[in-house]
């Protein structure tokens, strides 16, 4: 009597140590609820069309939910020398049912059904991410609002460039997390394709109804060709392309907040909650959140690189090394879920120092280009303004003084077209006002863009 589903043909038992190399189990045991699903939807097609009878499938369909039962409460036993949660679910099939277990893999092998449950994990996964995103994305415009009146320099090359409002800068990040969702919601369209009935490869001699199959596991399609049901991961390495695009988004939020936690910039102020200490040094207040979804980014594009060189070059259909694609699709997952709900949780206790950004914004001749548009203003051709404020500037610099510091007849020295208004046209506020071209800082910008923001928002929690 076998002792493997498949040791028919065997005459030497399997040595353990190739047991315990060939075993997943201990990664794909977590499938188990789409395992057990995929097969109660495959038993109810093969009643319909006849090939089991409906008793048959009503024996199936109890055992394999009591199985469940097990799996949940944690009481189900696993071993490496059934190597994974397909033949652990089966095997105890058998001796939760009986010999009637043994028509459950008919029109089936393993290659399509776990291409199923990779497929209906990461259905599930993608759709709970895409969630997440929904409440990181309205936490954001959130904090927009209720800071909308807060200046901050922008940077570039990290050296003060122009004032904007803090609101605007938050939105930048809403604008990118929006953009993964999309790319999420996209990827999601070509996961959601049912590929069992593909079985090993070929498709089956059995008059299945793989669209019935479908219509049971709400799957948006049924895939065409059997041989690329089971040979091809690229749904996968759509998701982790997007999971890798949208951990290069919370790195660089992370290294902003970083930096504008530390004494150096002194914006914001994490809450104690969401920080830590160090060992030895007493004063430390360290921001080890952002600063580990940071270094988690690395392991996500490490996943996607895992899987792209697994993938490369494999001849049709099925190879075992397609079992290696689920550590990285785990770990992806796991760890953009992990990034997600923490940030969630973080940022609304962010304390935002007001002052100190505004100070900063104040100081470093934010307001040259201002300058230079007054001048321009005033019949200047821009780039004889750009040099006159440069002269400005380097005087300025040389007085230890900002150059709404400078003084009329001083400022007269380098142009005579300058009057006292300039003065009020280079106040942070007024500087920020005039960038209403379309997208640009000016607040009534920002406040549509957080109205826009929250109608797509709400517009979206509709359709989910
Ligand atoms: N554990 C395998 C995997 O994850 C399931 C399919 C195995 N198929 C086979 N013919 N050995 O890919």
């Amino acid at each position: 009597m076998s002792e493997k589903p498949w040791d028919g043909r065997f005459a030497e038992r399997t040595d353990t140590s190739v047991e315990a190399f060939t075993a997943s189990i201990q990664t794909d045991k977590r499938l188990y609820p789409y395992d057990i699903e995929g097969s109660v939807a495959h038993c109810r097609m093969l009643a319909k069309v006849g090939v089991i009878t409906d008793d048959e499938a009503g024996t199936l369909v109890e055992g394999l939910w009591r199985i469940k039962r097990e799996l949940d409460q944690g009481q189900f036993q696993f071993d490496d020398s059934l190597e994974d949660i397909h033949m652990h679910i089966e095997a105890r099939l058998l001796q939760e049912v009986g010999k009637v277990a043994q028509k459950l893999h008919t029109a089936r092998s393993r290659n399509d059904q776990v291409a199923l449950d990779t497929r209906m994990f990461l259905r599930d996964a993608t759709r709970r991410i895409i969630d997440g995103l929904h409440t990181l994305r309205a936490t954001l415009v959130a904090m927009a609002e209720k800071h909308i009146d807060v200046i901050l320099p922008g940077y570039t090359h990290l050296q003060r460039a122009q004032p904007v409002l803090l609101a605007h800068h938050l939105l930048a990040y809403y604008e990118m997390f929006s953009r993964d969702a999309d790319r999420f919601s996209d990827s999601l369209k070509r996961t959601d394709v049912m590929p069992l009935g593909a079985a090993a490869l070929a498709g089956t001699t059995y008059p299945i109804d793989r669209h019935y199959t479908a219509e049971l596991l709400h799957f948006r399609d049924v895939a065409a060709n059997s041989m690329d049901a089971v040979a091809d991961r690229d749904f996968i390495l759509e998701f982790l392309s997007a999971a890798s695009i949208c951990m290069v988004h919370f790195s660089r939020l992370s290294e902003e907040l970083v930096i504008w936690s530390s004494s150096e910039f002194r914006f914001i102020e994490l809450a104690d909650a969401f920080s830590t200490g160090s060992s030895i040094m007493p004063q430390k207040k360290n921001p080890d959140i952002p600063e580990l979804i940071r270094g988690k980014t690395g392991r996500v594009f490490g996943d996607l690189m895992a899987l792209l060189t697994l993938m490369k070059s494999l001849p049709l259909a099925y190879n075992r090394d397609m079992q290696e694609d689920k550590p990285p699709l785990f770990d992806a997952v796991d760890t953009l879920q992990g990034c997600l709900d923490i940030t969630i949780k973080m940022l609304p206790t962010i304390r935002i120092k007001h002052d100190t950004m505004r100070l900063a914004a104040s100081e470093g001749f934010l307001n040259a280009t201002d300058m230079a548009d007054y001048l321009v203003g005033q019949g200047v051709a821009f780039r004889s303004a750009h040099a006159i404020v440069g002269q400005c500037v380097a005087y300025a610099l040389a007085q230890g003084k900002e150059l709404h510091q400078l003084s009329l007849p001083e400022l007269n020295g380098f142009s005579k077209v300058i009057q006292q208004d300039l003065f009020d046209h280079l106040t942070l506020e007024r500087m920020i006002a005039r960038r209403q071209s379309y997208g640009g800082t000016a607040t009534d910008n920002v406040q549509s863009a957080i109205e826009t923001a929250k109608k797509q928002l709400s517009g979206e929690g509709a359709d989910s």
